[in-house]
């Protein structure tokens, strides 16, 4: 939510922030702005809408500077506008800043500096910073941001720069992520790694409270009351494999096409010869078999597989699992204790209502396990354990390769928890592994089937509601579908557990309203169908995904979607993509932002 970014050295810093820029774009794109110290002065330029319209809204071609800071935006406070866009400039015009965050007493806080003089031009929390900084300044611009730490309250990733001291760029970061890049002739500070590989893999990822000071050729690193720390140089092994849509017209579809190589991927890492191997560090057997209680947290996608791991985990392990959407879950009253694990997934590894809940299951002394995608992000630091999806960068803000190898991470954690606690043998993991092993050509077979999904979206984009509906796994799948058809496409959608829509929400039912119902769960099937059959009678357009050769879902549906059979529990991996599919034809459809839909972000850095 937000990416900034920023550089000082000895090559020409606009052009490299505003490159970076562009790859942080996923993470916000209302507005974006960028300051430089140029000809010895401090100059911002601001747009609102993506990074292209700033770029062509000015040539910066001769902004020649060898320190910038640059920022894309996701509103919190204030609509998307150009005055509301970062970076912002304390009322003397000296200090610009671009800032990750939110600032909690920022109103508190104006209300004073605006008592002492200060004035201000937008909406939003963020311009308190600069101005604040600016009130404890007395020419040294870290101790006036160490001051400034001190009074402001929430969550900052900063990036400060000052006409009064033109070689200096000072950062800071608190409860937002931030990583500082050493290259060969000078530094960056961005938001997430994508924006800094293509010039070193050098990585410094700064811990909540540092601050750094940079110059040109040396940096140093403060803790929040100033005195200099030490902070490990990583090395990572990153490829930036996200730069092309490689002959897809969005990422959106290139991602969905991702998934098959993307899960044999992650599936075969994670065994040798359909025995579990201990390539990932996770608790131990003698860990794993003293787990009282289990918990999975998450949000939006990533809360759909976390519920889909409950699932396996129950039927697997015979032990009950508690799913807790993350932003409820540190408000909540959580009975944890070091018998309990809980399970954190996250495609990004930042989004903060996740790492708040994270935090929470530790004060309370639980055993914590993270799955995300992202290599180095805060999950990976702040849980015990961490495992990856491996599904390579997601850039398109609906998430699908995530999602899948999300399932595929949790099917073994399910696999592995089970075998710790006595429940499943070896031959019941080569039958699950052998089973997961077919999902790739299983998914490309779907896929192939691309005109029935845009014949779909050609007939449900002009509907003023969709529903889903689904029982047991096919109810979560029917939950991710409505998530995903409704980001994109911005129609209103909702799922319904089938059996509850005859006690209230079949009301909302009018001849040729779209419903789409799963159905591939073999012990309910046949309760699907009198549910069906019930939408048919009162109009309803019902269009089912269901198990090849299922003629009884057939005869209740008005449209079929056929997939390849599966075991029942692995059938989320399969159902999810005709969903993903229709999603992407009926948002293409609309002539929308396939891969920026409106409003939203890719990483959701604020609570
Ligand atoms: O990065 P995370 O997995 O923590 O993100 C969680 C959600 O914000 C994310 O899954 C969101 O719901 C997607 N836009 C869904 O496609």
């Amino acid at each position: 939510m937000c990416g900034i970014v920023g550089y000082i050295g000895n090559k020409n810093a606009t052009e490299i922030v505003l490159n970076g820029l562009k790859k942080l774009e996923y993470r916000g794109y209302d507005s974006a702005g960028i300051s430089m110290i140029t000809g010895g002065k401090l100059e911002t330029y601001k747009k609102k809408g993506k990074i292209v319209n700033l770029e062509n809204a000015y040539d910066f071609s001769s902004k020649i500077s060898n320190v910038a800071i640059a920022h894309t935006r996701w509103a919190t406070h204030g609509e998307p506008s150009e005055v509301n866009a970062h970076p912002h400039v304390s009322s003397d015009g000296k200090i610009s800043v671009v800032h990750n965050g939110i600032v909690e007493n920022y109103l508190e806080l104006r209300n004073k500096l605006q008592e002492k003089g200060f004035t201000f031009k937008s909406q939003t929390d963020t311009e308190i910073i600069p101005n604040v900084i600016s009130d404890n300044y007395d020419g040294d611009l870290l101790k006036a941001v160490i001051k400034a730490h001190k009074v402001l309250r929430g969550s900052f990733a900063l990036g400060i720069i000052s006409s009064d001291e033109k070689d200096r760029l000072v950062a800071l970061r608190d409860s937002s992520p931030l990583l500082l890049a050493i290259l060969e002739d000078g530094y960056m500070i961005a938001s997430d790694i994508t924006s800094v590989i293509e010039h070193t893999n050098k990585l410094i990822f700064l811990k909540d409270g540092d601050i750094v000071d940079i110059k040109k050729d040396s940096y140093k690193i403060y803790d929040s009351d100033g005195n200099e720390v030490d902070r490990e140089v990583t090395e990572v092994d990153y490829t930036d494999e996200s730069a092309s849509k490689e002959g897809y017209d969005h990422f959106l579809l290139k991602e969905i096409h991702e998934q098959p190589k993307a899960i044999e991927k992650a599936i075969s890492l994670r065994h040798n010869d359909y025995v579990l191997n201990d390539n990932e560090d996770i608790f131990t057997k003698e860990e794993l078999k003293d787990i009282e209680k289990i918990y999975i947290s998450a949000c939006g996608t990533a809360f759909h597989a976390g519920e889909v791991g409950k699932y396996a985990i129950e039927s697997l392990a015979k032990i009950p699992v508690i799913s807790e959407i993350a932003s409820e879950f540190r408000y909540k009253n959580m009975f944890l204790d070091e018998k309990s694990l809980v399970i954190f997934v996250s495609q990004s590894g930042e989004t903060a209502d996740t790492l708040a809940a994270l935090k929470e299951a530790k004060r309370l002394g639980a055993k914590t396990l993270a799955i995300t995608n992202v290599l180095g992000s805060t999950i990976t630091r702040d849980a015990d354990k961490v495992i990856y999806c491996y599904a390579g960068p997601e850039i398109s803000v609906a998430s699908t390769k995530a999602y899948t190898t999300q399932l595929i991470a949790l099917y073994f954690v399910a696999m592995r928890i089970a075998k710790a606690k006595g429940q499943i043998d070896d031959a019941d993991i080569k039958n699950i592994i052998e089973a997961l092993e077919k999902i790739p050509a299983q998914i490309d077979e779907i896929l192939k089937d691309k005109e029935n999904f845009k014949e779909i979206a050609m007939e449900i984009k002009d509907s003023n509601s969709i529903f889903y509906t689904g029982r047991l796994l096919d109810f979560i799948t029917a939950k991710e579908g409505a998530l995903k058809l409704k980001e994109t496409s911005y129609i209103h959608t909702e799922a319904f557990p089938s059996g509850e829509l005859k006690h209230g929400s079949i009301a909302l039912i009018e001849p040729g309203t779209p419903v789409i119902t799963v159905a591939t769960q073999s012990k309910i099937t046949e309760k699907t169908i009198s549910n069906n059959q019930e939408l048919i009678a009162r109009g309803a357009k019902v269009i089912s995904i269901t198990n090849r050769g299922n003629d009884f879902v057939k005869d209740a549906s008005t449209n079929l979607v056929e997939i390849p059979k599966t075991l029942d529990i692995l059938t989320p991996l399969l159902a999810v993509i005709p969903e993903q599919l229709i999603a992407y034809y009926t948002s293409l459809s609309l002539g929308n932002d396939v891969d920026k839909p409106r409003n939203l972000a890719k990483s959701v850095t604020v609570e």
